[in-house]
């Protein structure tokens, strides 16, 4: 760490601790101050607006966490990944998740362009009918290759889905089981989803789809196969014709790629028209976060709240509750995009980091979290950050006391955190002073959801800056998987614990 940011958090550190009710007594326009909003592009543009007044961030703790976004030079690696360069420095590799929504350097966003239009191509013939009836996807892809893709069809497609998608990622044959018996398999398309086309979930159940549908009489089962791949090459390899493959570049991280050719069964769900305005909406982020500086860029002010708890509160986890069904996935989506981005040891110089890096990302949806988790947010002894996550628009059509009440509950559960109760007696006692923040949009419609999703991956991409992290590389999953692979292939050797659960499961 250089002593710029040594001194840098040793300032953070040194601000006084203040309530979040003395901070609201000392300042009156603290809600405005310490709220902003983003203005998303479209005919009906709504906006996003973002509220961290009841955190703990006040004047001082920005400046300071300013001073630290100086030191660890955070305007010339924002630069750097929009231009192109290289940000992912042990796979020696760019990060252009941006530009595949046509942000950043020119050629790569033209190159981005390219591939969509080609994708582009193909949804459009497939809803014209070029591969006949088709009325199901079962889109197979694990991690960045699925999470994504299903929480954006969840989100965006309540309305219903012009073609009925099913995302399988997991290995357990169940899951792929479950989409087969809701589709027929005479007008179903498989997708393929992998960056490297190798991954051992994925291939296993691919081979399982078209199998499937072999054996329910279609008579040419891989040319309803299409790929989405960095490996194009492997995808042709592996039977699928190169007319249906659909390339994103490498230095797409698998957990930034929904806005890539990984986005396939989103465009083919909601249609192309909203899938380009979802990235519009991304875009309009992306924009913000290349322009505003210090406190007034919202995902960097989101990184100082979340390193604030993280490094100065110790707080070990973070959680996010969307208050509202349709964004039911997001916890699971925003678990991956932070810990795999950010749970790391080591700096992106290969030094041990300086404190501890990502929270465990959890959360759910609510109401119902609030009737399973929420004793211990507001009397528990950890101390929880909780974003809530909420929009002004319903997503359904009933009584309006459905919305009304979801949004009350939601705007209760952050005063009350804040607020705390002496109650009777100390099994009553509310602590308080509990930290939240709120993103409520105007509606969950395509622009929105891109723009809440490339928030949540700049706010990332600061939190690593500010600690010196590399965010784009995952080394942690390996060691596990070749293990795995050891196991499958009767080599290796393993702690008697595990020789023991493989002779007890017959895999000794
Ligand atoms: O195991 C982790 C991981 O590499 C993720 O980063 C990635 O999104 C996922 O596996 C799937 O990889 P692929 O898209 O190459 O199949």
């Amino acid at each position: 760490m250089s002593d710029a940011v040594s001194a840098a958090w040793d300032a953070i550190a040194a601000v006084p601790r203040r309530t979040l009710g003395e901070l609201f007594h000392a300042d009156e326009g603290r809600a405005a101050r310490f709220s902003g909003s983003l203005d998303l592009p479209g005919e009906d543009a709504g906006q996003v607006r973002f509220d961290w007044s009841k955190t703990h961030l006040d004047d001082d703790l920005c400046t300071a966490f300013e001073a630290l976004a100086d030191a660890a030079g955070f305007a010339a690696m924002r630069r750097a990944m929009f231009d192109g360069e290289v940000v992912n420095p042990t796979e020696g590799r760019a990060a252009t998740h941006a530009a595949m929504r046509g942000s950043g350097d020119a050629a790569k966003a033209e190159e981005a362009a390219a591939l969509l239009r080609r994708m582009e191509m193909l949804v459009d013939a497939i809803h014209d009918g070029a591969l006949g009836n088709v009325q199901h996807l079962i889109h197979i892809g694990i991690g960045g290759s699925a999470l994504g893709p299903a929480l954006a069809v969840d989100a965006l497609t309540r309305d219903g889905a012009r073609v009925d998608v099913h995302v399988v990622s997991n290995i357990d044959g169940l899951a792929l089981e479950r989409a087969f018996a809701a589709c027929d398999p005479a007008t179903t398309l498989i997708a393929v989803a992998s960056k490297t086309f190798t991954t051992i979930e994925t291939m296993t159940n691919a081979a399982s789809a078209l199998a499937w549908l072999a054996d329910n009489g279609v008579a040419d089962p891989s040319g309803r196969v299409v790929a989405l791949t960095a490996s194009p090459g492997k995808a042709v390899e592996w039977g699928v014709d190169e007319t249906r493959v659909l390339p994103f570049p490498e230095t797409v991280g698998g957990r930034y790629s929904l806005w890539s050719s990984i986005g396939f069964p989103v465009a083919l769900a909601i249609g192309m028209e909203e899938f380009r305005e979802m990235l519009a909406g991304a875009q309009a982020v992306d924009a913000h976060f290349q322009a505003a500086d210090g406190r007034e860029n919202l995902p960097l002010r989101a990184a100082f709240s979340d390193l604030y708890y993280a490094r100065i509160r110790e707080c070990q986890t973070r959680a996010v509750f969307a208050y509202d069904e349709r964004l039911a996935l997001l916890p699971d989506y925003l678990q991956q995009l932070e810990m795999e981005s950010n749970g790391k040891r080591v700096t992106a110089g290969q030094e041990p980091v300086s404190g501890p890096t990502a929270p465990i990302t959890w959360g759910g949806v609510g109401t119902d979290a609030q009737h399973a988790v929420f004793q211990l947010l507001h009397q528990g002894t950890h101390v929880v950050p909780v974003d809530f996550i909420a929009s002004i628009a319903p997503g359904d059509t009933l009584d309006p006391a459905h919305h009304r009440i979801l949004l009350t509950n939601c705007f209760a559960q952050g005063a009350a955190l804040m607020a705390g109760d002496k109650g009777e007696d100390p099994a009553r006692h509310f602590p308080g002073d509990r930290p939240s923040a709120t993103i409520l949009c105007d509606d969950i419609d395509p622009a929105t959801f891109g723009a809440l999703i490339a928030f949540h991956e700049h706010r990332t991409f600061a939190n690593a800056v500010l600690m010196g992290i590399n965010p784009f590389d995952q080394f942690g999953v390996e060691l596990g998987k070749r293990m795995a692979r050891d196991i499958e292939a009767g080599g290796g050797t393993f702690d008697p614990g595990t020789r023991a659960l493989l002779d007890a499961a017959g895999l000794g």
